[in-house]
């Protein structure tokens, strides 16, 4: 019997984040130390069935080509029981199990970052990485998040929040009045600017409505803020927060669209760090730490803010499982600040270790 406690690494899942998810868990899976733990990788597929890969993912070799990963091909199908003190990960044709420690949900979006698998590890007993389920819940909805900054006194951009049902009836010139022209509707639990649009046109309004409620029943119209994309990393350190000099995206199109964040390789630009002074960046981390308290976020959040023309900061979203390739942002800052990519996985893992959710 080994001693290391045992992570199961959860990846790919159901949302239009699905590859994403699968990029990030290969760089995840290649960093976890086999002499401190043992891993299981679970990949979930697009309808939401669960596989057990073992310690041999194969699957992830193929992330680049998403149409030729079948996990049905190579895993065993799988979900998690508990029995007895003991959190197990059950092979559903085998009747195989295996006791397991913790999980670390490397998912986006929808049923991976929403709170509702974190609801699934509360209820087991499962200590996981990350944030607990009501903040990733709150995280994940960029009508909530705001009303909780507001409450915090953090600055956020104007917005109008419509649900599906006040399309028929909503008032565009109104709205237009209200958040000029151009102004962003995104939906309002998403993420990897799927369905967000800019609107430059009153013609263009309801047009992109319509496709933002193709993502979600609700969405957000919101004023455009012209300035500059700052990030900033916050990593939960033992008992005090961590926040190194932001990095910066600059977009080559419109704004950081979906293409120019994964197709077009030369979309955007990634500064590490962001140009900034000294105070700036004192501003910004100070408020990226109210933020992540704000929203009793744990173990990691990426902060994203826009600097406007006249200095000002404005809080635009907090991603609780962002992007987490080698080469991502959060990563990336972590690393300038002296902590490698092994090492900051580690943390995480002695994080949710030590935290506890525990039967
Ligand atoms: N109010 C805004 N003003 C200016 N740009 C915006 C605004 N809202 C969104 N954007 C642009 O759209 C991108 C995606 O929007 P965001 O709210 O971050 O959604 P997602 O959760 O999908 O990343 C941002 O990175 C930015 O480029
Ligand atoms: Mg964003």
């Amino acid at each position: 019997m080994s001693s290391k406690p045992t992570v199961a690494l959860l990846c790919g899942g159901q949302s239009p984040e699905h590859e994403i998810s699968l990029l990030s868990a290969w760089s995840v899976y290649q960093a976890i130390d086999r002499q401190n733990y043992d891993l299981l990788v679970v990949g979930i597929d697009k309808q939401g069935i669960w596989y057990n890969f073992g310690d041999s993912p194969d699957f992830l070799q193929e992330r680049e080509n998403p149409e030729k990963v079948h996990l049905s091909n190579h895993g065993r199908a799988c979900f998690f029981c508990r029995n007895h003190q003991v959190v197990r990960l059950w092979e559903l044709d085998s009747g195989e199990e295996f006791a397991i420690d913790l999980a670390f949900p490397m998912l986006h979006g929808a049923n991976g970052e929403d709170g509702t698998i974190q609801g699934l590890f509360q209820m087991l007993g499962l200590k996981y990485v990350g944030c607990d389920q009501t903040s990733s819940a709150n995280c994940m909805d960029k009508e909530i998040s705001k009303i909780l900054f507001r409450a915090h006194n953090i600055r956020v951009a104007k917005g109008i929040c419509l649900h599906k049902k006040q399309l028929s009836d909503c008032d565009v010139p109104s709205l237009i009045a209200e958040l000029g022209l151009p102004l962003f509707v995104k939906p309002a639990r998403a993420g990897s600017s799927i369905g967000v649009s800019k609107v430059k046109s009153p013609e263009g309004l309801l047009p992109a409505m319509r496709l933002a409620f193709q993502v979600d029943d609700k969405i957000l119209l919101e004023e455009a803020i012209v300035g500059r994309e700052i990030e900033c990393a916050v990593l939960d350190d033992r008992d005090s927060l961590v926040c190194p000099a932001p990095g910066e995206v600059i977009p080559h199109d419109e704004f950081y669209s979906y293409k120019a964040k994964y197709i077009d390789k030369a979309g955007a630009t990634l500064k590490v760090p962001a140009e900034l002074s000294q105070s700036q960046v004192d501003e910004v981390c100070t408020i990226a730490k109210d933020a992540f308290h704000a929203l009793g976020c744990r173990g990691m959040a990426r902060v994203d803010f826009f600097l406007s023309e006249n200095g000002d900061w404005i809080l635009n979203e907090v991603n609780t499982i962002p992007g987490f390739t080698n080469i991502s942002l959060y990563p990336q800052l972590m690393l300038k600040a002296g902590l490698s990519y092994p090492q900051l996985i580690d943390k995480l893992l002695q994080k949710a270790l030590a935290s506890s959710n525990a039967l």
